[in-house]
Order: structure tokens, then C-alpha cells, then sequence
């Protein structure tokens, strides 16, 4: 069942690739908001080169995301708070697993609120199986030959087999 306060929520990120964290937090969020925008950034700046492109990762996303009805995934490459007007939402959804993650969303959170105070960033805590569970850690994985499956949805492990000559 969506959530019905008739609100409109962002889940942004750089899904590279997307893993069952995400998902976890982007089904919990249509829950709660009426609709839900996955925003797919297309160049993060603060990371390096992605390993997939913008146009992969949105399709992983659609793909694992298929049967959420008021989920849509979209690529964007402007300010968060921009992409968040155009799609008239108030609110920034992100999932929050360990105390490292808080100093940069924090950060973030500041940012984004200088940049439009009319949008709020709400956390959800991550799900204790994913709490460990992050994009780099499942990449490090497929390079050195570690099983991964049961993190990412299949067509992410296939992508990332394929990326890594497995
Ligand atoms: O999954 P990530 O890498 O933590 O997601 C980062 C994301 C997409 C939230 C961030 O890079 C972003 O918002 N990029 C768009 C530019 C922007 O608005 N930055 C924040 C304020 S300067």
C-alpha cells in the first residue's frame, strides 16, 4: 500500500550500481509519500568516474523496482533542490546506515537547505541485514572475486560479472 499524504519524495543518488540497501529505503519511502522520484544524479562530483553510466543505472533501478507502482526513476544533472521543484516534492528521502554515513549527509543536509529551506531531508535508518551493505563494498567484491548475489538484484550481478571478466 502507497502512503497518502499526498506528498512527493526524492530518493537521490549515484546508485553505482543500485543494491538491496537502496531498494530497501526506496520501497519504504512509497510507503510513506504518495509518489516516489528516483533521482539518478548523472556525474556525481565528489566521486570518481562512475563504473556505470547514468542511462544503466536508472535501467538496474527500473528493472529491481518494477513492481512498486508509485515509484518512477529518472536521470537528472542539476542541483538536488532543482531536480525536487521540477518534480513539485518537499521532501529528500535518504537511508542512513552506520555513523559514517552522517557527517556527509549532514553536510548535505545544510547545503541543500541553504540552497531551498522550503525542501527537507528526511533518513531513513538502514534495515539492520543492510546496515553494512554499500556500492563500493559489493564493486570490491566482484573485483576480487567475492559472491555478491545476495546483495544487488540480479541484473546489477550480471552487469557487474560482465564489468569484471567473471
Ligand atoms: O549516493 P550518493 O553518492 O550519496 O548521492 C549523492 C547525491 C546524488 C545526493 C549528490 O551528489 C547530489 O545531490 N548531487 C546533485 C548536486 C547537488 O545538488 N549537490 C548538493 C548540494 S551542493
Amino acid at each position: 500500500m502507497s502512503g497518502t499524504n499526498g506528498k512527493v519524495a526524492i530518493c537521490p543518488g549515484s546508485y553505482d550500481p543500485v543494491t538491496y540497501g537502496h531498494l530497501d529505503t526506496i520501497k519504504r519511502a512509497a510507503r510513506i509519500f504518495e509518489r516516489v522520484v528516483v533521482g539518478v544524479v548523472d556525474q556525481p562530483v565528489r566521486k570518481q568516474q562512475t563504473m556505470f553510466s547514468a542511462e544503466e543505472r536508472k535501467r538496474f533501478i527500473e528493472d529491481a523496482a518494477a513492481d512498486i507502482e508509485n515509484v518512477q526513476i529518472e536521470v537528472f544533472n542539476t542541483l538536488l533542490v532543482e531536480f525536487a521543484r521540477k518534480h513539485e516534492a518537499t521532501v529528500l528521502v535518504k537511508g542512513l546506515r552506520a555513523i559514517s554515513d552522517f557527517e556527509y549527509e549532514f553536510e548535505m543536509n545544510q547545503l541543500n537547505r541553504k540552497l531551498d529551506p522550503g525542501i527537507e531531508s528526511m533518513y531513513l535508518m538502514s534495515s539492520p541485514e543492510f546496515s553494512f551493505l554499500s556500492s563500493s563494498g559489493v564493486k570490491e567484491m566482484a573485483a576480487f572475486g567475492g559472491d555478491f548475489t545476495d546483495l544487488v538484484p540480479r541484473l546489477v550481478a550480471e552487469g557487474l560479472k560482465e564489468r569484471y571478466g567473471r
